[in-house]
This record gives C-alpha cells, sequence and structure tokens, in this order.
C-alpha cells in the first residue's frame, strides 16, 4: 500500500453523507463503542467484496453484521431463548453467532458461506443512527488492514488506509477492544473470541457458564488466525523494558529513560482495554525495533488484552 493519502477524499461530515455512501454502495469507516468498523451494506455483495479487498482479508474470514435493534436482527438470525436472553446484553460490546435464517438477503461474502451468523448490536450513539438511516444491516469488520492494529480513532483509520476510506469521525472509542463473540450452542454459551465485555460478566449476569473454545478453534471463529493485530515492531510480553526498546506498562512502572506509555497507572483493565491500541499505534509511530510490554492479570477484561497482545507478538508469516 501506499503511503499517499487522498486528501481529496469527501470526509462525511454527519451521518447523512456517511449514509448516502453507504447506500450507494461505497464503503464508510465509522465508530462504535470497540474500535471503529470499516462499514458495508451487508446485503450488497460488491460492497461487501469492496471491504475484502480494501483490507486485504482473506476471504473465508466471516464479517460482523452490526444491527439497529432486535427486530433488524431476527430478521438475519433465529434466535433460541436463551440466544434472546443473552441479547439484553445489546446495545452493547458482544457478538452472537446464531444460526443464519434462510433467505436472510444477506450477502454470502459477508457469511462467508458458512450457515451461521456474527450479529450485533453497537453500543453507539452515531453507529446505531447510522444503522437505522441506511435502513439495512451493515457488515463491519475493525478498520485496518487485515492483520494490523484495530483502530479506535477516525485518525488511525486515515492513516492504517492511507487516507483512502471515508471516515465518520465520532471521536476515541470508549471500549477499545473488540466485542467479546459468543457462539450460542442449544443450552451452552461457547466464547470464541475474548472481549470488551469479560466472559465472567456474562456468566454473572445469566447464571450460565461460559465455555471458552479451543485456542485453535480455527473453524469456530476462522479470523482469529494467530498472528493478528501486528504492529511494525517485534513485541516481548511480560518483560522488563531493555535500552533502546519502546515500553508498555501496566500498573507501577519500573524507571525506563526510553519511550513509555502506561496502560493503566492504577492497574485498572478497564482504562488499559481502552489504551491498548492507541498506545501501541503510538509506540509503534516512533520506529521502536522491539516493544517491551509488562505482564497484565489474565483476570476479566485481563483476558482480552492479553489474547491481543499474545497475536500482536506471535511469529508471523
Ligand atoms: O468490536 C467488534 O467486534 C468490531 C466492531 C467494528 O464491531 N468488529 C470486529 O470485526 O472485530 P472483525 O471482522 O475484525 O472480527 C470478526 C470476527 C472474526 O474473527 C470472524 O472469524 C468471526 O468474528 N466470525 C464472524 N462470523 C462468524 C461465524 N459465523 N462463526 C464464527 N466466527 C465468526
Ligand atoms: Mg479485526
Amino acid at each position: 500500500m501506499t503511503m499517499n493519502a487522498d486528501l481529496t477524499l469527501p470526509e462525511p461530515k454527519n451521518v447523512a453523507d456517511a449514509a448516502a455512501l453507504l447506500r450507494d454502495g461505497k464503503l464508510c469507516a465509522f465508530p462504535t463503542e470497540t474500535v471503529y468498523g470499516l462499514g458495508a451494506d451487508a446485503t450488497d455483495a460488491d460492497a461487501v467484496l469492496a471491504i475484502y479487498e480494501t483490507k486485504g482479508r482473506p476471504r473465508f474470514n466471516p464479517l460482523i453484521i452490526h444491527c439497529a435493534d432486535l427486530a433488524m436482527a431476527e430478521t438475519l438470525a433465529v434466535f433460541s431463548p436463551l440466544a434472546r436472553r443473552v441479547a439484553a446484553l445489546w446495545p452493547g460490546p458482544l457478538t452472537l453467532v446464531l444460526p443464519a435464517r434462510p433467505g436472510n438477503g444477506l450477502a454470502d461474502v459477508a457469511m462467508a458461506g458458512l450457515d451461521s451468523v456474527a450479529i450485533r448490536i453497537p453500543d453507539h450513539k452515531l453507529a446505531l443512527e447510522l444503522i437505522a438511516a441506511v435502513g439495512r444491516p451493515l457488515a463491519a469488520p475493525s478498520a485496518n488492514p487485515s492483520g494490523r492494529l484495530s483502530p479506535t480513532t477516525a485518525y488511525q483509520v486515515r492513516l492504517g488506509f492511507a487516507g483512502r476510506v471515508p471516515v465518520l469521525d465520532g471521536g476515541p472509542c470508549r471500549a477499545g477492544v473488540e466485542s467479546t463473540i459468543i457462539r450460542v450452542e442449544g443450552d451452552r454459551l461457547v466464547q470464541l473470541r475474548a472481549g470488551a465485555i469479560a466472559r465472567e460478566e456474562i456468566e454473572r449476569r445469566f447464571g450460565v457458564p461460559v465455555e471458552v473454545a479451543e485456542k485453535d478453534a480455527a473453524i469456530a471463529a476462522p479470523g482469529m488466525l494467530a498472528s493478528h493485530y501486528a504492529p511494525n515492531a517485534l513485541m516481548r510480553l511480560n518483560a522488563e523494558p531493555r535500552e533502546g526498546e519502546a515500553y508498555l506498562a501496566f500498573g507501577t512502572a519500573p524507571e525506563f529513560g526510553g519511550m513509555m506509555r502506561n496502560l493503566s497507572e492504577t492497574g485498572d483493565l478497564h482504562e488499559a482495554a481502552r489504551n491498548l491500541f492507541s498506545m501501541l499505534h503510538e509506540l509503534d509511530a516512533v520506529g521502536a525495533g522491539v516493544i517491551a510490554v509488562a505482564p497484565v492479570p489474565d483476570t476479566g477484561l485481563g483476558e482480552a488484552i492479553n489474547d491481543r497482545l499474545q497475536r500482536a507478538a506471535a511469529p508471523r508469516e
């Protein structure tokens, strides 16, 4: 990809502008409470294909379909009683993988040919207004080139795609880490991806255990490639910083003279999740060869944070 930003691109100034682009079969990035999504009309196969092409995303990796409300979601998927109960967390950073409703009108490429569909209702005013204004469900993966860091600001989206994707700017994302993905299987809940709602919170709220899918459940969540969310720098996890490295701290940080960011000085995992991608972006931007990362506890939202860190650190092809 070239880094020449196309400064002539008309930016959508409001929801109506963005909706007009999407209704016209164009792509438009938009904010959600988790990360920015690269949106397309999910019923328009050409528009959805443009998502894959723009991201450089493998075709087998299905997309999350964003709905404005439960009525829209019910036209796309079959909700069991348990699925309907858990959907009480909507709008929110939860994606449910459910049996697709036959003839739901979604482009096959959006579901990557599966007979299940991943759906969520985002908890973001602009996102909800946008989907309602388009009047159709929006397919939207995170608005980054495939395998790179997810964007939590409009600026990062522009940077990632060298200015070639229009962005509806809604300021920084609240959660900063992607949605939790849960597959509803009969009376079981299986987490395919840790995310912005902690597993324990879902268990507490509904009194149902949430199982964790096998780490290599490639078929369960085909997008969960080992190396993902990768910055340019190499990553050293659970590490103290060495000279010449950049350092991503958590909680009380050791003395360090180099470039450093702290996910949360008070050790707050919500704050850390919100800061994760933007701080990785910032540290990566200074061109350090290695980013050393402090240990982050694996409880609550720490599970999602560590999942992203391990993918960012995984050996690359
Ligand atoms: O917070 C989020 O979820 C963001 C915002 C934009 O909503 N979106 C996001 O989408 O993270 P994406 O495309 O980057 O991740 C979608 C994940 C992939 O790992 C994909 O494999 C999985 O969802 N997925 C989609 N459909 C699936 C299905 N039918 N069965 C299993 N996994 C599925
Ligand atoms: Mg992504």
